[in-house]
C-alpha cells in the first residue's frame, strides 16, 4: 500500500481560529446536528458545521431555526451555516448570531434542492455573482467573527464558476471557502471534479480552501488534498454513522492503520451517540427518526446488515429500534459475522 504523505494533514490558521488539523465535518441538514458534531469531534474532527439554518426564519424568530442552532461549548469552534438570498436579511441574521456569541458563520451557496433555488438561495446564488457579493458584504458588515462560504463547482457544466465566486467571496471578506466539486445540476451524481477545486485554490491563495466530495475512506482524504492543493478536507456522508473516519485519517498520517471497527466497538460508539441524542431529542419519535439516519452506516459491512436495515426502516418506535440494534450489534456475536 502506498504510504500517505503525512504533511498533508496539518493545522489551519485563521485570523481568529486555529484548527489543530484540517479535517472538518460537513453541514448536513437533518444529520450534522449537535450529537453528531460532538461525536465527530471526539474522534478527531477539528470542527463542524451546523445544519443549514434559514436566515429569514432566524430573523422572524422561528422555532425551527432556533432548534437547529443548538450548540455546546464543548464543540467550539463550530460554524453556523445560514442560507438565504437577501443581503439585508443575511446581515441581520449575522448580527443576531453575533449578539448570541457566534464566532464563525458560513454561507450556504451549495444546496441544490428546488425549495432553496426557487428563493434564489443555495447554489442559485452562484448564478448571480453580484447578489452573492452583496450578500457576503452584508454578512461581513454585521459580523466580525470568522466568515466562510461553501459552494459547488458551479451551476451546470457550462457555468463552472467556482473560482470566480471564490475570488468574490475573498474580496468581500470571507476567510475560508469550501468547494464541493460537483455542479448544481449534478446534485450528487457523477464524481466531484478535483480540477475545479485546484483552480479555486489557485484563485484565492490568500485564504484556505476546503475540498469536499466523496471522502469515504481514509486514503481518499490524502488523494483529495494532494490533487487539489487544498488546505483541508470536509467530510459529509463518509462520516455519517462512521466517526472513525477522522481517527483513521489522523492515524494514517502517523503511519498507522486503524482496523475496521468491530461490532462491539460500533455498538459502544452507537450507545454513546444515542446518549448524546437523548439530550437533543427529548421526543422519542424525533429521536427514532434521527437515529435511523445513522444506523445503516453503523451496520455496514456486518453480516445481516441488509435485514437489520429493512426492519429498522419499517419502524418509528424507539423501543423497537433500540431492541433491534441491541440484537444486531450484540457484543457476543461470533467474530465470523464481522468478516463480511
Ligand atoms: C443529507 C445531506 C444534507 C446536506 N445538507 C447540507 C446543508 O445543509 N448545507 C450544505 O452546505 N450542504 C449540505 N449537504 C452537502 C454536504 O455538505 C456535502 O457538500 C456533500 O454531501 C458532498 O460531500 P460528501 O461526499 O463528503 O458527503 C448535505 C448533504 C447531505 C447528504
Amino acid at each position: 500500500m502506498e504510504r500517505p504523505d503525512a504533511s498533508l494533514i496539518r493545522p489551519i490558521a485563521l485570523r481568529r481560529h486555529r484548527l489543530p488539523n484540517n479535517l472538518v465535518l460537513a453541514p448536513m441538514a437533518g444529520v450534522s446536528n449537535l450529537p453528531m458534531r460532538l461525536l465527530s469531534r471526539e474522534f478527531g474532527a477539528a470542527m463542524g458545521f451546523t445544519e443549514t439554518v434559514s436566515a429569514k426564519g432566524l430573523v422572524l424568530g422561528g422555532h425551527k431555526s432556533r432548534r437547529l442552532l443548538e450548540t455546546s461549548p464543548r464543540e467550539e469552534p463550530v460554524a453556523f451555516q445560514l442560507f438565504g438570498a437577501e443581503p439585508e436579511v443575511l446581515g441581520r441574521a449575522c448580527a443576531m448570531l453575533a449578539d448570541e456569541g457566534a464566532a464563525w458563520i458560513d454561507l450556504n451557496m451549495g444546496c441544490p434542492v428546488p425549495k432553496f433555488i426557487r428563493n434564489g438561495a443555495g447554489s442559485a446564488l452562484m448564478r448571480e455573482p453580484l447578489r452573492a457579493a452583496a450578500v457576503i458584504r452584508a454578512m461581513r458588515g454585521s459580523f466580525h467573527g470568522t466568515l466562510s462560504v461553501k459552494m459547488r463547482a458551479g451551476w451546470d457544466e457550462r457555468s463552472r464558476n467556482a473560482p470566480e465566486i471564490a475570488r468574490i467571496a475573498a474580496a468581500e471578506g470571507a476567510e475560508l471557502v469550501t468547494v464541493h466539486g460537483r455542479t448544481r445540476s449534478q446534485f450528487y451524481r457523477g464524481s466531484p471534479d478535483r480540477e475545479i477545486i485546484r483552480r479555486v485554490v489557485e484563485a484565492v491563495p490568500e485564504i484556505p480552501v476546503l475540498a469536499n466530495g466523496d471522502v469515504t475512506e481514509p486514503q481518499h482524504a490524502f488523494d483529495l488534498l494532494r490533487e487539489t492543493g487544498a488546505a483541508g478536507v470536509m467530510i459529509g456522508r463518509g462520516a455519517t454513522g462512521n466517526p472513525w473516519i477522522f481517527r483513521a485519517i489522523l492515524e494514517r498520517a502517523r503511519g498507522g492503520e486503524l482496523p475496521e471497527p468491530t461490532a462491539e466497538e460500533r455498538f459502544r460508539v452507537l450507545e454513546r451517540h444515542i446518549g448524546l441524542m437523548r439530550r437533543s431529542f427529548p421526543d422519542d419519535l424525533q429521536l427514532a427518526r434521527n437515529l435511523k439516519k445513522y444506523l445503516a452506516a453503523y451496520s455496514r459491512g456486518l453480516s445481516g446488515a441488509a435485514l437489520f436495515r429493512t426492519r429498522v426502516n419499517e419502524s418509528d418506535d424507539l423501543g423497537e429500534i433500540l431492541r433491534l440494534s441491541c440484537d444486531f450489534f450484540d457484543p457476543r456475536r461470533s467474530p465470523s459475522r464481522e468478516a463480511a
